[in-house]
């Protein structure tokens, strides 16, 4: 069913204020899960409605929770969630990183103890729109194998960056460090078909085609995107005291207990470097350039990262978001959820 995006905002807000969140907390979440699905990254949008209301209505999300917010140095601080809503939590992190990127040219903060925050690209803009460079990593729950591994370690832990430039581009390169998302094997199993044998392992590690036989998803290029998983568990687990690796909490193993995640947002004023309004032209050049470089076969251009995703929003916002029947049915029902989240494994299975 086809939804404007304001319809679709406010279905998400009402149900997540009737499972327990406070109109703030509820505006900022359906918010940001709204423009996930108006970019087109549905597997961060309405979808986790359900999955966020049941944890909330088993308490696992903090709705009353102490947050507390310490500077330790002229450009870096640490906010502590206190299991709150992520989404709320990893705004607040990116405004103290603006105010102190433009106070002393950079910042680096750091969130601990927060639950989900969705797509982390959405905090980046931010910065971008303050005319700074915002960057942003954080953990998720361990589906993946390290690199010649046969069990999992390392979850999804995402990536991303976005920058400004001279006529407002959008550039926003926010990636999984995985070749898939879990919802995409769940895709092809529900069409009955294969998946490709760069995606995920069996039990024993070996590649495998068949979207049932799934223990665990690969990281992207191998030992590189390994790598940067671990790059991604340093900077927003380890070093901010919180649960690292295969201690990462699983997001369906008990919805009654606060998730214990960790992210960082890192912020650069372009002034300090090169100069903001040089930055931006050059910024500006490249993503031209880019546009510009002759196709291979079977595409249509080169888009910069961030750039389609920009043309779906104003598509989204024109024409409404095509959101599936049932996900709608149950945002406009009276039901908060049908306990189907709890005590799963890592794939909700
Ligand atoms: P994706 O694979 O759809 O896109 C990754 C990046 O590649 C994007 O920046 C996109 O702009 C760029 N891109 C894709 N195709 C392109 C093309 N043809 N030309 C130029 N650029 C192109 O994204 P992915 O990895 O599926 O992640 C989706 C979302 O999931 C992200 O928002 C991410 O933050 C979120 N996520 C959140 C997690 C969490 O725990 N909070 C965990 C994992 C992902």
């Amino acid at each position: 069913m086809i939804l404007k995006r304001d319809q679709l905002r406010q279905l998400m807000k009402n149900k997540l204020m009737k499972a327990g969140l406070s109109e703030k907390d509820a505006n900022i979440t359906s918010e940001t899960l709204a423009y996930s699905d108006a970019r087109g990254w549905h597997s961060h949008g309405a979808v986790r409605v359900e999955y966020y209301s049941e944890r909330i209505a088993k308490g696992g999300i903090n709705t009353n929770p102490n947050i507390t917010w310490k500077k330790t140095g002229p450009c870096s601080g640490i906010l502590d969630g206190d299991n709150g809503v992520g989404f709320t939590i990893a705004r607040m992190g990116m405004q103290k990183a603006i105010e102190m990127a433009k106070e002393n040219g950079v910042a680096i903060v750091g969130m601990r103890r927060l639950s989900h925050s969705g797509s982390i690209g959405y905090y980046c803009e931010m910065a971008r729109d303050e005319g700074l460079i915002g960057i942003s990593m954080c953990q998720s729950d361990p589906m993946a194998v390290p690199f010649g591994g046969s069990e999992p370690y390392y979850g999804t832990n995402p990536i991303a960056i976005s920058a400004p430039s001279a006529n407002d581009e959008n550039m926003m390169f926010d990636m999984a460090t995985t070749v898939q998302a879990w919802g995409k094997v769940l895709d092809k199993r529900s069409k009955g078909e294969s998946i490709p044998s760069d995606w995920a392992v069996d039990e024993k590690g070996n590649p495998t085609t068949n979207p049932h036989e799934v223990n665990a998803l690969m990281p992207i290029a191998g030992a590189k995107g390994y790598g940067l998983m671990m790059f991604v568990d340093i900077l927003s687990g380890v070093l901010l005291g919180v649960p690292f690796g295969g201690h990462v909490s699983s997001m369906y193993h008990d919805l009654s207990v606060g998730r214990e995640l960790g992210q960082i947002h890192i912020v650069i004023d372009p002034e300090r470097f090169v100069g903001s309004e040089k930055f931006k032209e050059d910024m500006t050049k490249s993503l031209s350039e880019l546009n510009n470089i002759k196709p291979a076969p079977g595409y249509d251009k080169v888009y910069y990262p961030g750039q389609r995703g920009k043309i779906r929003e104003e598509k989204s916002n024109k024409d409404g978001i095509e959101i599936p029947d049932e996900i709608v049915k149950y945002l406009k029902s009276d039901d908060i959820h049908y306990n189907r989240y709890d005590h799963k494994n890592r794939f909700a299975e």
